[in-house]
């Protein structure tokens, strides 16, 4: 069976058409955390789009349309999510003039006397109706902005927005960009040609919001490493009380089918063997460090523990490929984010490809300094989460073909 992800891999990209004298309308995915001032706190999504924009500039595209999501506003436009909030930053990256348009009826007239290097940015397409519903009339309308559609938003790929899906059925030609491809080369050589053994670290909150992708995973890797809040489900599941923490009581079952599943495919599971507990999360007064097997009465876990980390790291630095998706613990409070933060060096000074997906992860690698060190860093939370599910993400679906 063909992977999905070499399914993806066979799109036409920039690289394979002309884009000299055409409109180009690129949707990238500007969709950044900004501070409460509108600060742009990690710019990296915008950082990441410039490689396409730039290849479109330096071979004399006509025009360059930016169409980008922020934020989910739900009724039209509302100031916190406008991309005039970008629109500096971007410049500055791309040190480059951008002419704001807030409507597709003047795009399209300013569009139509373009010349080399005019790139308009569009406002939120969120603030369009047709972009959340996809409708058809609005796709055509953007298709009809362009000669060439660039669909390089892979944090947006999962979602069948207007924008990201609807429009590639009536654009002429319909391509991915650099960060598309590249987030795809990097899943390839993760999953599809790795470097053995290949481990999985999985981590965050929820066993519900990743079981598809521990199963699906599971053929393809041989260590399965499960921190954070849900390695809770899991130590229930081998008959630990996990006192007052997080545990998915529906999701036992679950957890024991996935550890008699790894068991059958030959994947070794590693689990905390400690975690650091607190009285309270919110307001913790107490906080101890207990094996699993004595969390106290009332105590919740919030982070794996120093003996964890060790065995964890063990595990990593005899690893050849590892990909991580979520924290080991509640990694924005300083007092339990030690966990996530040494794994995270961890992987980084180990000779392995490493690849961190999902935006906690990737804010936590951050935050902990070493983002230079991994391998790669997708730009996409869900979308590389569904990527590793084994789905083909909607955003490739309808583009050209090589
Ligand atoms: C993201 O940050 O997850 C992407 O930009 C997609 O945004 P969405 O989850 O609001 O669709
Ligand atoms: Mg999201």
């Amino acid at each position: 069976m063909i992977s999905n992800i070499v399914t993806m891999g066979g799109v036409k990209s920039l690289r394979d058409i002309d884009v000299t004298g055409k409109k180009v309308l690129i949707r990238v995915d500007f969709n950044v955390p900004m501070d409460g001032q509108y600060n742009i706190s990690d710019d990296s999504r915008i950082r990441a789009a410039l490689p396409t924009i730039n290849y479109c500039i330096d071979h004399n595209a006509c025009s360059i349309t930016l169409v980008s999501h922020l934020g989910q506003p739900k009724n039209g436009y509302d100031e916190r999510f406008t991309l005039r909030h970008i629109q500096k930053r971007l410049e500055r990256l791309l040190e480059k003039k951008i002419e704001f348009i807030d409507n597709l009826e003047t795009l399209k007239v300013e569009n139509a006397h373009c010349s080399i290097e005019r790139i308009f940015l569009l406002e939120n397409i969120r603030f369009f109706e047709g972009e959340k519903k996809n409708d058809p009339a609005f796709c055509q309308q953007l298709a009809d902005l362009c000669d060439v559609y660039v669909n390089d938003a892979f944090g947006t790929s999962h979602r069948k927005d207007a924008s990201t899906y609807g429009i590639a059925d009536f654009a002429k030609i319909k391509v991915a960009g650099f960060l598309m491809m590249r987030e795809i080369e990097a899943f390839t050589k993760a999953l599809e040609k790795p470097i053995r053994p290949i481990a999985l670290v999985v981590g965050g909150s929820k066993v519900s919001s990743k079981i598809t992708l521990l199963t699906s995973v599971m053929p393809k890797i041989d260590k399965l490493i499960i921190g954070g809040a849900m390695s809770n489900t899991f130590l229930k599941a081998l008959g630990y009380d996990m006192k007052a923490s997080l545990v998915e009581d529906d999701f036992v079952e679950v957890a024991k089918e996935v550890l008699s599943e790894a068991k059958a495919k030959g994947v070794k599971i590693y689990l905390p063997v400690d975690v650091v507990a607190t009285d309270s999360i919110e307001h913790p007064v107490d906080i101890k460090i207990t094996p699993v097997q004595d969390v106290l009465e009332g105590f919740h876990a919030v982070d794996i523990g120093p003996a964890t980390l060790k065995l964890f790291s063990e595990a990593i630095e005899l690893s050849n490929t590892i990909i991580w998706n979520g924290p080991m613990g509640i990694y924005e409070m300083s007092q339990f984010s030690k966990g996530t933060f040494k794994l995270a060096s961890f992987i980084a000074e180990s000779y392995a490809f490493s690849i961190v997906g999902g935006g906690d992860t990737a804010d936590a690698v951050e935050k902990a300094g070493e983002k230079d060190k991994f391998s790669f860093i997708s730009t996409g939370g869900g979308a590389s989460l569904e990527l590793l599910e084994g789905k083909v993400l909607p955003g490739f679906e309808k583009l050209d073909r090589k």
